[in-house]
């Protein structure tokens, strides 16, 4: 029968193409190319009617089966095609849990800023409030208000850096006192930690940038007796309490008295090296009873209320700490010592 013969030649013709199809979306297209509507097939089969009736039934079955085979021919191929492609992925998309990760490298705090955390919390369980105050400080809280008048000689001791506008970057922390004092009323205990600047050469225990710490504590009877329990309990938390420290007279306008707290020079113990300038000291803070014209700006009555007012030197007392020989360390960027704390 000619039409079984063309039966069987459609099949290779399809089975051959098919079998090297090379995506699925070339099977998708022989398929409607081989059984879709408008495929030889489908007129292969309309034209059974024309056959003899004896050969009609071989005939049908034989198309049948054709569409049949060529089907899962079809079948086989996608089969094969998503296997590849699948063993492919994986193959591309491959990971290797064995191999070294990333490092990535955690930062930390700067030692300043963990030694002024640490402060901060022994002051606030001592009762003092947290404060803070600009860098760029009005003339008035920076001098006048601490009694320290323009033409005052004090104004010399701290070289100023002045802006164009007439403000200037504040040469220590004590500007804050009377920011505190107009802010709030005695009892007042507050600590403000921060930068200051001055126009200053560096050497091994002077920088121009530097942090201190101000701390008020202003009440009904307050003397240097308060002033000195709160100094040790400070340093005693600090340093556990192994710290040798002097207090001797100091002159600032805005206290009186005044005086200078130094601690031992832990790099020399007392002997005399470059850090302490061959004294045996390192003077840490500058410290006294609030000055009555200083109360006063700050709207207190001297006659009523006393207080005493201190300002730390931070980077001093974290080379203390840690016996660092030299300020400059702190700012130079270096990684070698700043990765050590
Ligand atoms: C003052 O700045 C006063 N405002 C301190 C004060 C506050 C006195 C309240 C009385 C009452 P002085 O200039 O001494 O004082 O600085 C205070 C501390 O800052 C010093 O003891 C020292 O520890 C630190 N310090 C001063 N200059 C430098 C500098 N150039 N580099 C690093 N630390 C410094």
């Amino acid at each position: 029968m000619e039409i079984l013969e063309r039966l069987e030649s459609f099949f290779t013709e399809a089975d051959s193409e098919v079998r090297s199809a090379d995506s699925l979306k070339k099977t998708e297209e022989l398929r409607v190319k081989y059984l879709g509507r408008k495929s030889e097939i489908t007129v292969i089969l309309k034209g059974l009617g024309a056959l003899p009736a004896e050969e009609r039934p071989k005939a049908g079955k034989a198309a049948n089966d054709v569409k049949r085979r060529i089907d899962e021919s079809l079948e086989r191929r996608n089969d094969e095609l998503a296997k590849t492609m699948v063993s492919q992925l994986a193959q591309k998309e491959r990971i290797d849990v064995t191999e070294p990760g990333v490092k990535h490298e955690l930062g930390h705090l700067h030692p300043i800023t963990q030694l002024m955390m640490e402060l901060e919390d022994i002051f606030t369980s001592m009762g003092f409030t947290v404060a803070a105050g600009p860098e760029i400080e009005l003339e008035y809280y920076n001098f006048e208000a601490l009694n320290i008048p323009a033409d005052h000689p004090a104004r010399d001791i701290q070289d100023t850096i002045w802006t164009t506008s007439g403000t200037l970057l504040r040469t220590h922390t004590s500007g804050v006192q009377v920011r505190s004092m107009e802010k709030w009323r005695p009892p007042i205990r507050v600590v403000a930690p921060g930068r200051v600047f001055r126009y200053e050469r560096t050497d091994a225990s002077h920088e121009h940038t530097f942090y201190q710490l101000e701390g008020l504590m202003i009440d009904h009877g307050i003397s240097v007796a308060n002033l000195i329990a709160v100094m040790k309990t400070m340093l005693g938390s600090l340093m556990g309490g192994d710290m040798n420290v002097r207090l001797r007279p100091g002159y600032f306008p805005f206290v009186e008295p005044g005086f200078e707290l130094d601690i031992n020079c832990r790099f020399c113990a007392g002997k005399g090296c470059s850090v302490c300038k061959k004294s045996g000291w390192v003077e840490l803070l500058g410290c006294g009873l609030v000055h009555p014209n200083v109360l006063k700006a700050g709207k207190i009555d001297p006659a009523e209320f006393s207080g005493f007012a201190f300002g730390m030197g931070i980077d001093r007392l974290v080379m203390a700490r840690y016996g660092i020989d030299d300020i400059r360390l702190f700012h130079g960027g270096d990684m070698r010592f700043l990765e050590q704390f």
